[in-house]
């Protein structure tokens, strides 16, 4: 909806940009299966296990410590550095002052955000795209063009020509989700590379939403090799690869996906040094700091959770081909293996109109995935499945879905 296309409300409102924000339509699909037992949810992006032992330990033991106040606005001395010795590990030289802790990945992307652009800035999106990208700037006033992902026989893949000609020199920043909620895209190393080049020669901001970066699936994810910045073989392609630490890059991160931390609300961000005074001063009026007690978990997570995130990966990568395999055997659904993140976004008899489908699948099977509609005009026809649980689930799941496309079979 534009801003244009608002009625006039009676009543006190909010400002227009506000009131034109999407609602959430995984959110309209979940209240239409309020009243219908046994739902099977695989609509929201997050794992069905709760977050590892060690990790919710050193939260309660920083809680009977007395962790309970204010901290450092940029985090606590210790994560910071800690996530600076991780994300060298991965990434190349990074030092404690281009890490910012963050109240988890949204959050990050609001303050990246509110760092870059401003009413009436130009900013281009990538999508099929997590939908809080896409709106997060327009809460500012900010105008967001897309440039929409192809879909064919190798899956999602991007036409890099369309897109360096959509980042024309008004364009203040670049956001893009690699690899990608909800397609399972991932940029490749030479197309960051050229719209690294791009964006460098005309001065764009790039934010880059790497939060799912650890859920790839290209990579042997079974042997125990430790990663290196030179072998990059543990995470997707990163702009962390590319670019130097005080270029116009911003790197946004989660502790909720690689450490299964979703409710904890806990990330990072990795800037210029030259931009962390000014960072400070957001987080100050946005949250002040993230929780004293969660932070020291975060730590527990970044130093003690590698064996935790490769099974974790490796227990993803069985989910995700179990699934294909099982949606592949239904008639009409056309599904690929993605290499990232943890979700199918595929095709299926009905999914033109993906918001009525979803609808129909939880009131009438219990099924809850979420529509493609919902990732931006370019996901319809499409949905979304999270398949971060066990094959079990994922099979009671397929048998639903089985039921309802017999029963609608023309
Ligand atoms: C693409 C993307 N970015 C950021 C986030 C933010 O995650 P959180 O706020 O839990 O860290 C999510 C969550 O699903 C996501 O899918």
């Amino acid at each position: 909806m534009s801003e244009s296309d608002l009625p006039v409300p009676l009543l006190p409102h909010a400002r227009d940009a506000v009131r034109a924000l999407r609602p959430s339509q995984i959110r309209e699909v979940a209240n239409a299966g309020f009243g219908v037992e046994n739902v099977l949810p695989f609509w929201f992006g997050e794992s069905d296990r709760i977050t590892p032992e060690f990790i919710r330990q050193a939260a309660s033991d920083a809680l009977a410590a007395g962790a309970t106040f204010y901290t450092h606005n940029l985090g606590i001395a210790p994560l910071r550095a800690a996530l600076a010795d991780y994300v060298a590990r991965l990434h190349g030289p990074t030092s404690f002052e281009n890490v910012a802790v963050t109240s988890a990945g949204v959050n990050a992307l609001m303050l990246a955000a509110q760092l870059v652009v401003g009413a009436g800035d130009r900013v281009v999106a990538v999508t099929p795209l997590w939908p809080n990208l896409v709106e997060i700037p327009k809460i500012l006033g900010a105008h967001v063009e897309t440039v929409a992902l192809g879909y064919g026989a190798q899956g999602w893949t991007l036409d890099l020509e369309r897109l360096l000609a959509a980042l024309t020199p008004d364009t203040k920043l670049l956001l893009l989700n690699s690899p990608s909620n909800p397609t399972g895209w991932v940029m490749s190393a030479a197309e960051q590379r050229a719209v690294l080049e791009h964006c460098r020669r005309l001065g764009i901001w790039i934010v880059a939403d790497e939060v799912y970066e650890r859920l790839y699936y290209t990579a042997d994810v079974d042997t125990a090799a430790v990663e290196t910045a030179a072998g990059a073989s543990r995470t997707a392609p990163s702009f962390l690869d590319l670019a130097a630490r005080d270029e116009r890059v911003i790197c946004v991160n989660s502790f909720s996906k690689a450490w299964l931390m979703t409710g904890w609300r806990l990330g990072w961000i990795v800037a210029p040094a030259a931009l962390m005074d000014d960072l400070g001063k957001l987080v100050e009026y946005n949250t002040s700091c993230a929780p004293a007690f969660v932070q020291q978990a975060g730590l527990a997570a970044v130093q003690q959770g590698e064996p935790f995130t490769r099974q974790l990966v490796s227990e993803l990568k069985t989910s995700r081909d179990h699934l294909v395999r099982a949606l592949s055997a239904l008639p009409d659904v056309d599904v690929k293996a993605p290499p990232g993140a943890m979700y199918l976004f595929f095709s299926l008899p009905g999914a033109t109109h993906s918001l009525a489908l979803c609808k129909a699948l939880v009131r009438e099977v219990g099924l809850g995935v979420a529509p493609g509609s919902a990732f931006g005009a370019e996901g319809e026809g499409f949905v979304r499945w999270c398949y971060a649980c066990d094959t079990a689930r994922l099979d009671a799941g397929v048998a639903r879905l089985k039921q309802f496309l017999t029963t609608h079979a023309s």
